[in-house]
């Protein structure tokens, strides 16, 4: 069997089998994680096929996860994996956003290229497979928008009934109308992301549904090939930093095991510092690094933020998270409403564009780099995490000066760029084209 669940509570470490439907420990209640003997082929010998597989017509050498497969071998048979060729995602060099920061450079890593338009895919195809692998009819998940989007559609493709539960009325449009499209049974439930998360882990166990929220660790598995990708794209030179913005902290629990795997292996010889970016009104995980990491996560019980995708208040994998943090030296950085969408208008001003929780990036780093955290020759990779199109409403707002912050309090529209109405007359359009050019 190839790989094994092991506890990832440090002073418990037991281990199960690959196949054992948990998402905890049933001993410690701790995170499971899923670990491999990695079986030694030369570094120079795995890139060479990865490589190669760029040139296949094969499904799985498509994908931007499978393609990868060496590094998550869950699998014993891969026949009956489903990709929509997630991953494959960019990495886009923007110099306007690097002077917005105060750096020298910046890429961008665009997760938002997706299937579904997130970086959620390159874990629920992983997933889904592991689903498909156990025998499981049903899927589930508690999610800010974007889990669920890629859930619905991948447990379609898969041929799997999908169960979503949704905060009402908190998340954005265009990923509830992913949901709908995709044929998911959608409960919009009247409470937060945390409260729900707690109801359905609850009922996964009792209906015999597989819950696919990223305390499943084959989510995991999918999502370090954001960080494998990224890496081959690079040439395997590690960055000094890699940002993402922080929710529930499965990305960064992925990014830091990808990360510890990949120097395991000789891939890398070095480790990247992950930097970790929150909204300000859902940073229970920025207060825990301010207490020196020590003790537990303390929830924040009503989170707020516009970034609803990050509007989280109790993070699950916060033990995974802290450890990988710290074994690269990282930071955890917090951000106001008004950094966000600033800083998401100048992602938008870059021809890139993203949703409002990545654009925490780019203010953590303005942020970090301000205070000497980040120098500014510093080679930095940050994580644009879903696309521009996902929160149509927020962008409109902001640009026509009417987004308010989750206190009622009108955001500055800093970089706001507002359409202009016109009569249908050449000569007055002209003059105004004179004007405004
Ligand atoms: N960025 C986006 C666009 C997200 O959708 C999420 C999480 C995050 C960042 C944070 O990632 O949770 O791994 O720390 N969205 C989840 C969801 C919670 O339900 O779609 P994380």
């Amino acid at each position: 069997m190839p790989g094994r669940l092991l506890c990832f509570n440090p002073s418990c470490r037991t281990p199960f089998s690959i196949t054992d439907v948990l998402y905890t420990c049933p001993k410690c209640g701790g995170l499971l994680e899923a670990a491999y003997e990695f079986r030694g082929a030369a570094p120079e010998t795995v890139r060479c096929l990865w490589r190669e597989r760029r040139l296949s017509d094969a499904p799985l050498d498509r994908s931007g996860v499978w393609r990868y497969r060496e590094m998550l071998p869950f699998l014993d048979d891969y026949s009956r994996v489903v990709t929509l060729r997630e991953g494959n995602t960019p990495l886009l060099d923007a110099p306007a956003a690097a002077r917005y920061a105060g750096l020298d450079g910046l890429a961008f890593k665009h997760q938002g290229y997706n299937p579904s338009g997130s970086f959620k895919d390159n874990g629920m195809t992983a997933g889904v497979a592991q689903a498909l692998r156990l025998g499981m009819e049903i899927v589930a998940c508690v999610s800010t928008g974007n889990t669920s989007a890629s859930m619905a559609a991948y447990a379609a493709a898969g041929g799997l009934k999908a169960v979503i539960f949704i905060p009402r009325g908190n998340i954005a449009y265009g990923k509830l109308a992913q949901a709908l499209e995709y044929g998911a049974l959608t409960f919009q439930v009247e409470a937060n992301f945390d409260q729900i998360l707690r109801l359905v882990r609850d009922l996964a166990e009792k209906e015999g549904i597989y819950l696919l929220n990223s305390v499943n660790p084959f989510r995991i598995e999918g999502q370090k090939s954001i960080v494998i990708e990224m890496l081959e794209q690079r040439n395997w030179k590690p960055p000094d930093w890699i940002v993402l913005p922080g929710g529930n902290l499965g990305n960064t629990s992925a990014f830091g095991k990808a990360l510890r795997e990949l120097q395991a292996v000789g891939l890398i010889a070095r480790l990247p510092r992950l930097a970790v970016v929150q909204a300000e009104g859902a940073s229970p995980f920025y207060d825990l690094l301010q207490r020196g990491g020590q003790g537990e996560i303390r929830p924040v019980e009503h989170p707020e933020t516009l970034a609803t995708a990050i509007k989280i208040g109790a993070p699950v994998s916060w033990p995974k998270a802290l450890y990988e943090v710290q074994a690269t030296s990282g930071l955890v950085e917090k951000v106001t409403e008004q950094e966000i969408a600033d800083a998401k208008a100048q992602i938008g001003r870059c021809g890139i564009g993203c949703e409002p929780a990545s654009a925490a990036t780019l203010a953590g780093i303005k942020k970090m780099a301000a205070a000497g955290a980040m120098r500014r020759d510093a080679d930095v990779v940050a994580v644009l995490t879903g696309h521009l199109l996902k929160d149509p409403d927020y962008i409109y707002r902001y640009h026509t000066g009417r987004l308010e912050g989750p206190d009622g309090r009108r955001l500055k529209s800093t970089f706001g760029n507002q359409p202009v109405v016109v009569p249908n007359d050449a000569a007055k359009i002209a003059a105004l084209l004179k004007e405004k050019t």
